[in-house]
């Protein structure tokens, strides 16, 4: 089967006699996430089977694409990021995406004057269906939509992303105003959702070939469940997991050397945030993730990670093929300074600085790891989504914690909502 994505964790710094201390409980873990799986308590690694719901997004994709040019994306966290970085990644030819996130009043203000609302549709995603940001978002825009277009055909530009459950406030709205609903898988959490409507309808309707992210995607599932403990998810875990007990490296990096893919590092960052920051038996755990870019961090960030505390790990991803290549010119004759790079490609500096970089790590005895995708396309990008999913589905099963809840952010949710309430 051909694979999307490889995993080369030789400077990991961890010794074969510490693998296979761990062997069992990782084995383990497997386990106990195939029979939940099973269950239908993992759902979201049943995601790229789902072939069904995929055609269901892809006909209410179409209806967008046939009137608007353009749609705007109203969400926040899981219900954002998956899908802005599906969009940076792999674009799309049919229509442009804008997301709206934060209710920062400038950012909202300029969208508001920069809106053509009659080539515009509004996708507004909540799995709860009560998020603060969010509503408070959408509730701004629909003002201007109405404004522009009229109450009795605004719902016309309305796409709702929630789960369709009476006790969903956006779904009461959304069903009472007849807009239409892309649901929301309702056993899946936000960070967990990209594989479904919540990333693949706004893919879908930028003109990303979804089919092949969910082909990617089952792919690299297929290897982990075929492969268990020696699949790419199980093993980045157990690299992560011994780095963190052992080692005390709790600051675990991801350092891509692509552009396109800074969107992803946000991505992870909440995924590993959000899923593995938990208290256990009354002791706070977990690591924090650090998003990178190459070969921009390595004049912002390397120092740091070369000399400075000894607490980190370093993936890098290395894209194997861009999809542009640029020669750099000969020129210059009479000035030596830079004639090592004359005639090579930006891409070949990319490749070098990265393996440069691995390279003084492991000087410094500091641990690195490599994912290596074959180019940025829809398959590596589905590949790298589940894949990160199921590691961190490895991690809290051998970190004992529940990575599937965020009792740290209700808590925020709740104190913000009373302090609006007063
Ligand atoms: O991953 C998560 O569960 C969270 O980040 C949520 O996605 C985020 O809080 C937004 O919640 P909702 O989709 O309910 O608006």
């Amino acid at each position: 089967m051909e694979s999307f994505l490889t995993y080369d964790d030789r400077n990991m710094r961890i010794t074969d006699a510490e693998r296979r201390s761990v062997r069992k409980a990782v084995l383990e873990a497997h386990m106990r996430i195939e029979k939940a799986r099973v269950r239908g308590e993992r759902e979201f690694l049943d995601l790229p089977f789902d072939l069904r719901s995929m055609t269901a997004i892809a006909r209410a994709a179409r209806r967008v694409q046939k009137r608007f040019t353009h749609m705007i994306i109203v969400g926040i966290g899981g219900s954002d990021l998956g899908a802005r970085t599906i969009w940076q990644a792999l674009g799309g030819s049919k229509a442009t995406l804008t997301f709206a996130s934060n209710p920062d009043p400038e950012s909202i203000s300029h969208l508001l004057t920069s809106i053509d609302w009659k080539q515009t549709a509004m996708n507004v995603v909540s799995k709860s269906g009560t998020t603060l940001e969010t509503m408070a978002i959408f509730m701004v825009l629909r003002e201007s939509l109405i404004k522009e277009v009229g109450t009795k055909h605004h719902a016309e530009h309305i796409f709702v992303t929630t789960e369709p459950s009476p006790d969903s406030p956006l779904f009461q709205i959304a069903t009472e105003e007849a807009y239409e609903v892309i649901p929301h898988p309702l056993n899946i959490g936000g960070r967990f959702s990209v594989l479904s409507g919540v990333g693949l309808f706004p893919a879908a309707v930028s003109g990303a070939n979804v089919r092949r992210i969910l082909a990617g995607a089952r792919t690299a599932e297929t290897e982990r469940r075929e492969r268990k403990c020696e699949s790419v998810a199980a093993r980045f875990a157990l690299n992560q997991f011994i780095s963190m007990t052992k080692y005390a490296r709790t600051n675990h990096v991801l350092m891509a050397y692509a552009d396109l893919l800074s969107q992803f590092g946000f991505w992870y960052r909440q995924i590993w945030a959000e899923s593995l920051g938990k208290v256990r038996h009354g002791v706070s755990i977990g690591p924090t993730p650090i998003a990178a870019i190459g070969a921009i961090d390595q004049h912002s960030q390397i120092q740091l990670y070369n000399e400075g505390p000894d607490d980190k790990t370093t993936t890098f991803i290395e894209v194997e093929r861009f999809r542009r290549s640029i020669r750099i010119p000969k020129v210059w004759g009479n000035h030596e300074a830079f004639d090592y790079i004359g005639g090579l490609s930006l891409e070949r500096i990319l490749h070098d600085e990265r393996a440069g970089t691995e390279h003084a790590l492991t000087m410094h005895h500091r641990p690195s790891g490599t994912l290596r995708i074959h180019a940025i396309s829809p398959e590596s990008l589905g590949s790298l989504f589940i894949t990160f999913e199921a590691a961190t589905a490895y991690m809290g099963e051998l970190m004992g914690v529940n990575a599937y809840n965020q009792p740290g952010v209700e808590e925020g949710k709740r104190e913000a909502r009373r302090l609006l309430s007063r």
